[in-house]
């Protein structure tokens, strides 16, 4: 990561800085950058992407990388920690159900793809975003940020599953800007709320 912010400008930089550290919202740091809010979200969009975009990650990911491959693990108990809050799968993804959710139903998941590519696919969901699932990021006329992904585009309404797998519906008539993001809706790092076992079995679940 720390590769790929050195090839950004000093205007990333900026723009990462008072959002990381400062915490400021978009609107406060259009302000003190005196640029436009899109102008900023497009910095912090490319950010993110190029956070993705880096393979030099997290030296912990290999420890929950190396556990998932050399482990079966155990799928009854990988069930209850899908549907868990703190891994927080089940309030995206469906599994089998007709239920219509943020991610993609990942019933027959295991069938996609090797152990492996599946392993990566939760560890690190910015690296390949599947087709039809790209994330909008919708700035309101009163300055809001909604990232999420498009429901339904009506001629009144503009309908985004949104991060916390919410619903949210913004009149046509609010929407200042829209935007496509290169980043994942699905969060990079939920594995750190689960110890490497406990990812083995979710692994050994899907
Ligand atoms: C905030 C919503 C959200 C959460 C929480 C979430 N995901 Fe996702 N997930 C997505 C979205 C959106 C995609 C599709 C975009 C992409 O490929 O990155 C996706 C893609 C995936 C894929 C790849 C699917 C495919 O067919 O390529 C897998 C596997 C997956 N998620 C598993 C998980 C697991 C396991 C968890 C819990 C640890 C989880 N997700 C949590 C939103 C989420």
């Amino acid at each position: 990561m720390e590769h790929a912010i050195r090839e950004l400008s000093a205007d990333h930089r900026t723009a990462l800085t008072l959002a990381r550290i400062e915490g400021l919202t978009v609107k406060e740091i259009a302000h003190r950058m005196n640029r436009g809010i899109v102008c900023v979200l497009v910095l912090l969009t490319a950010v993110s992407a190029a956070q993705a975009d880096d393979k030099d990650e997290d030296p912990k990911l290999v420890e929950y990388r190396e556990h998932a491959r050399k482990n079966k693990g155990n799928p009854g108990t990988g069930k209850k920690v899908f549907e868990t809050d703190k891994a927080a799968c089940a309030r995206c993804h469906a599994v089998g159900s007709a239920e219509r959710k943020a991610g993609p139903n990942l019933l027959g998941i295991a069938d996609k793809y090797a152990r492996s590519q599946l392993i990566d696919h939760v560890l690190r969901p910015g690296a390949e975003i599947l087709a039809g699932y790209g994330t909008t990021v919708v700035v309101t006329r009163t300055g809001e940020v909604v990232t999420g992904i498009v429901e339904k585009r009506g001629e009144e309404a503009l309908e985004l599953f949104a991060v916390k797998g919410e619903v949210r519906r913004i009149p046509t008539k609010d929407i200042a800007k829209e935007e496509n993001s290169a980043a994942s809706l699905m969060p990079e790092g939920l594995q750190r709320e689960l110890a490497p076992a406990e990812f083995t079995d979710l692994i050994a679940y899907l």
